[in-house]
């Protein structure tokens, strides 16, 4: 199987397979109920970026949900240099899933047997320079985030659906990406990303117990801003505050950090991107660039 008419390379349970050789049981529980943990991880040069934290979440997100991981971090992490080496690009989109494994079928986590790890390396799909030179609409859609108490977005799981309702209506309304609030109506994040917005020269974001996922771009970007003497805060975000805001972006690793210029009809600052989110695009490059030049073998 191709993704967009392009080679993948697949890795499962430490073997390199062809795609279309890329077959999983129909009882893994990671497709029976989304039982799964991954992360997602770009490459810039070869170099699988920030791909330490990027292991270190996995690990959390499968304490989050009583999962163990089959094999230690170092190895997953071997297996996504191999994987990502095998598909010969230098700019990949890397994603590592790990389920719980198939079993009798039931919702009891203790009959899964049989855990299973991939890792997937396809050419990565950036966004269009237009993305970043004019920037983007985002929808505040209907459809909450989960409540932390129910399914903590701090867990990257496979059960994706909240985000993928949240997408699903965005896109109905052409827009880039999709704000959920949370049953209180505050602002929580992306259907695959974090948000910021600038106010008076101030970086707001919310912060990790608004039920977010803790995004690996979220804490560079929190990073590089502050060591550049810039204001940084998390706090809670209204509706109004974000629509309000002189400046917004969105941060992931694949988009990296994308300038918001209208959220639903409202239009952000003078519709352009601002002058801090440009400034934070360029210290973002400059970490990646350093990143880069310090892990290439
Ligand atoms: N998504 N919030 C959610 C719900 C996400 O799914 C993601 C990432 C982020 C940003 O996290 P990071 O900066 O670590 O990529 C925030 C990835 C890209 C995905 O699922 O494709």
């Amino acid at each position: 199987m191709t993704s967009r008419g392009r080679p993948s390379c697949v890795n499962i349970n430490g073997r390199i397979v062809p795609p279309e050789a890329a077959t999983v049981s129909i009882f893994d529980r990671g497709f029976l109920y989304g039982d799964s943990v991954y992360e997602v991880i770009r490459t810039y040069r070869g170099v699988p970026f920030e791909l330490e934290a990027h292991l270190t979440r996995l690990e959390a997100s499968a304490k989050l949900i009583g999962m163990r991981l089959p094999v230690p971090l170092a190895q997953i992490a071997t297996e996504v240099h191999a994987t990502h080496a095998a598909s010969g690009h230098a700019d990949s989109y890397i994603r590592i899933v790990v389920t719980r494994g198939a079993g009798e079928i039931g919702l009891d986590p203790s009959l899964a047997v049989d855990p299973l790890r991939i890792v997937i390396a396809q050419p990565l799909k950036a966004p269009d320079a237009a993305v970043y030179e004019n920037g983007v609409t985002i929808a505040l859609v209907s459809v909450r985030r989960n409540l932390r108490a129910a399914i903590d977005p701090a867990a990257k799981t496979g059960n994706y659906l909240n985000s993928v309702m949240a997408m699903g209506e965005a896109k109905e309304r052409g827009a880039f990406e999709a704000i959920m609030l949370d049953h209180r109506d505050f602002v929580t994040e992306g259907a695959s990303s974090n948000i910021f917005a600038v106010i008076g020269g101030v970086v707001l974001t919310p912060p990790l117990d608004a039920g977010i996922l803790e995004g690996v771009t979220r804490a560079t970007v929190m990073k590089v801003a502050r060591k550049a003497g810039m204001s940084m805060l998390e706090v809670p975000l209204t509706e109004p505050a974000l629509k309000q805001a002189h400046e917004v972006f969105i941060t992931s690793s694949i988009r990296e950090v994308v300038p918001i210029v209208k959220v639903d009809d409202t239009v952000i600052g003078d519709g352009k991107p601002g002058a801090t989110t440009q400034r934070i695009r360029a210290l973002f490059a400059e970490y990646v660039a350093s990143y880069v030049a310090s892990h290439r073998k």
